[in-house]
């Protein structure tokens, strides 16, 4: 007999009682990316410091992990601290650090409950340890859980990872492990952090900026990309809902091209 399969905690509903759109289940992302952008200037449109953008931006995570869960979206990445943020001041370095092993450590029991997965993306190299041993933690924890896979991206560079898993494959070849010849796309993938994750679907950006800032190069090569204006303070499931509804009406051709003249005479 096959074990039972497990028992998870729901998430507690939006506070407008909003319910995911019903789209057919094809449509649905299966690994939703997301850069939660526009903490410092939620904070500083309010008269307040970068840092209070941060702290409103947890409630943001949480709403839409459970907005993710909801719809059926059974990867979710956050893109929470990036390889270039250690260009800012050590004081909002020095929060990053402490509020990332804080919300780590607020929000793990509940995550665990919902049957969230949370797996570490990113490099060791001068991340904090205290935030590598609280990854590690969270990671221990959820480690069974199979509804949903959060990866959180702290220290995270696209380029970072490529260059990573370069230097292992290199090292790997001069020990005779791996011959060039055998690198192919799909091998290379098992060199980066988590051979597991699937490709991006969905790459969401907050806060109007349209670019990718080094968010996962290699698994997003092919993603559909949606930006929206709202401040990640001001994100909640409903604007993840929104994205995924747009992302269900695009049409993925991934290079291939299908010939289907239309009769002129029909009109438009
Ligand atoms: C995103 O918000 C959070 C992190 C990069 C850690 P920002 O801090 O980049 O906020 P803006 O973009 O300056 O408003
Ligand atoms: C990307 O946002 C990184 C995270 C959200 C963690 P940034 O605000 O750091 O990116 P840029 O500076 O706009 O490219
Ligand atoms: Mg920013």
């Amino acid at each position: 007999m096959s074990p039972a399969a497990p028992v998870y905690d729901e998430p507690y509903d939006h506070p407008s009682g909003a319910r995911p759109p019903q789209l057919p289940r094809p449509t649905i992302p299966r690994h939703v990316a997301v850069v939660m952008d526009g903490n410092g200037r939620w904070a500083n449109q309010r008269g307040l410091p970068r840092t209070a953008g941060h702290e409103a931006g947890e409630a943001a995570l949480l709403d839409v992990v459970a907005g993710a869960l909801q719809i059926g979206v059974t990867h979710l990445s956050a893109y929470a601290f990036s390889t270039e943020n250690w260009k800012r001041s050590p004081e909002e370095v020095r929060f990053l650090m402490g509020f990332s092993r804080s919300v780590l450590r607020r929000q793990r029991d509940t995550l665990n409950a919902w049957g969230v997965r949370i797996v570490w993306i990113g490099r060791e190299q001068r991340l904090w340890s205290s935030v590598i041993k609280e990854l590690k933690e969270a990671e221990e924890l959820t480690r069974s859980n199979t509804r949903m896979t959060l990866y959180m991206c702290v220290n995270h560079g696209g380029r970072a990872e490529i260059v990573d898993g370069v230097r292992e494959i290199v090292a790997a070849a001069r020990a005779g492990r791996v011959s060039p010849r055998s690198i192919t796309e799909s091998s290379f993938r098992g060199w980066l952090n988590d051979p597991d994750m699937p490709d991006v679907d969905l790459f969401l950006r907050t806060s109007g900026e349209q670019r990718t800032s080094n968010f996962l190069l290699w698994e997003a090569a092919y993603a559909e990309l949606v930006f929206v204006p709202e401040l990640w303070p001001d994100v909640d499931r409903v604007v993840l809902w929104r994205a995924i509804t747009e992302y269900a009406r695009r049409d993925r051709r991934y290079g291939g091209a299908v010939d289907a003249p239309q009769d002129p005479a029909a009109g438009s």
